[in-house]
């Protein structure tokens, strides 16, 4: 009999299963489900993007391995977009790594911090990816609650000394997946405070950093002062120029942690498609129009949703960025009842807020990177939620 490691055994039962079945089985009943639960980007990857990928995928010269640092044109092209940017000097040789998608590097850099025993502060809710790197590195996350009433921003004086004593990382991640909260240069100036104070290395997470309604415009980490000696950012194309399929992403900052991630790195995977890696240093130096068209769009989605649940006495607050609507589940439910019951009774699937933690109990998220026209036949199914379930108590009584 094999015999797996125990580290496989440690990594968390994936808490969108049960959900995912019950979708799988209703389309197999020939039901059809409208999803409001993935944060892919529904619309395609710009048009001079594509074209410059496939002209440099008939390269001979781009079909060999890549370096493991990445190509250093892409690096330089990443460096001068976030000083445009964020007004964010970076060296480029040091301060700048691609990746194959930021979630590559989310789970990698775990291994660069992270001994057995070691503890990650680790958002709740979150993308789970900051806890599965760290347990896979033999290191326990602990949680640090989101909640509304502190603007979803962590508490940083609640940590206990024991756990701070044992802790390496810092994870933060604004605009913030799933609750759509933003925070400003000052939240990341306290970070940079506390992070000193106790010797964390601190993980910035901005894959939304472009995708912002309203006027706003998210910070960078990297924005505030002394960010590059304690920490990293990482970034993607995924979200900013809808490349989620391409895996393209980069971690930008500390000097020493950019060269940590690229040593751990380069003894795993053999860099990024070189096609790709052009393709990326088109969507940063080319046309900018995809990003307020893609807001836009999100936008006039987000303020749809926002009425829907309103009108069937749902509170969500109106997120500022992220692709993410957070909203507080009807009394008397649960996450995961909630989203059961909009599965079963109106053929809407979004997902339950403990699928990303304790602290998410009490909500669901709903996203935004769906079709214009099956986000306004989903809405229409989640505003006639509230009659379904007068018909349903009836009908039991
Ligand atoms: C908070 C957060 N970080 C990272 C990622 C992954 O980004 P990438 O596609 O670059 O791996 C996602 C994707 O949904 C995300 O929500």
């Amino acid at each position: 009999m094999m015999r797996m490691a125990k580290r496989v055994e440690s990594l968390p039962p994936y808490l969108f299963v049960e959900i995912s079945r019950r979708i799988a089985e209703k389309r197999a009943k020939g039901e059809e489900v409208i999803s409001f639960a993935i944060g892919d980007p529904d619309l395609p990857t710009p048009a001079h993007i594509i074209e410059k990928l496939c002209q440099a995928a008939q390269d001979p010269a781009n079909q060999h391995y890549p370096q493991a640092g990445g190509l250093p044109e892409l690096r330089k092209a990443i460096a001068s977009w976030y000083q445009r940017r964020f007004g964010v000097i970076l060296d480029p040789d040091k301060e700048v790594l691609p990746l194959i998608g930021a979630k590559e590097g989310i789970a990698h850099i775990a291994l660069c911090f992270i001994d057995p025993g070691d503890i990650a502060l680790v958002p709740d809710p979150a993308y789970p990816v900051y806890t599965m790197g760290t347990t896979l590195a033999g290191g326990k996350p602990y949680f640090l609650p989101l909640t509304r009433e502190r603007h979803f921003l962590p508490d940083f004086e609640s940590i206990p000394a024991d756990v701070l004593e044992k802790a390496k990382l810092l994870w933060l991640n604004y605009p913030n997946n799933p609750t759509g909260a933003v925070a400003d240069v000052d939240f990341f100036n306290k970070a940079i405070a506390f992070a000193r104070q106790h010797d964390l290395a601190v993980c910035h997470d901005a894959p939304y950093t472009e995708v912002a309604f309203d006027g706003h415009h998210p910070v960078s980490f990297l924005q505030a002062e002394g960010a590059k000696e304690v920490g990293v950012e990482f970034h993607s194309f995924s979200k900013s120029y809808n490349m989620a399929g391409w895996r393209i992403g980069m971690a930008v900052g500390n000097a020493a942690m950019v060269d940590a991630l690229r040593r751990v790195k380069s003894n795993i995977d053999s860099g990024i498609p070189l096609a790709i890696q052009h393709a990326a240093i088109e969507a940063l130096r080319g046309p900018q129009d995809c990003i307020p068209e893609h807001n836009a769009a999100y936008q006039r989605r987000r303020d749809l949703v926002i009425e829907t649940l309103k009108s069937i006495g749902l509170e969500a607050e109106t997120p500022q960025a992220s692709l993410y609507v957070w909203a507080r589940v009807p009394e008397g439910y649960n996450s995961a009842d909630f989203t059961a019951d909009l599965l079963d009774q109106v053929g809407v699937a979004v997902t339950p807020g403990l699928g990303y933690g304790q602290s998410g109990e009490g909500y669901v998220r709903l996203s935004l990177t769906i079709s214009d026209a099956l986000l306004v036949k989903g809405l229409s199914r989640l505003a006639g939620w509230r009659n379904t379930r007068r018909l349903t108590v009836k009908n039991r009584k």
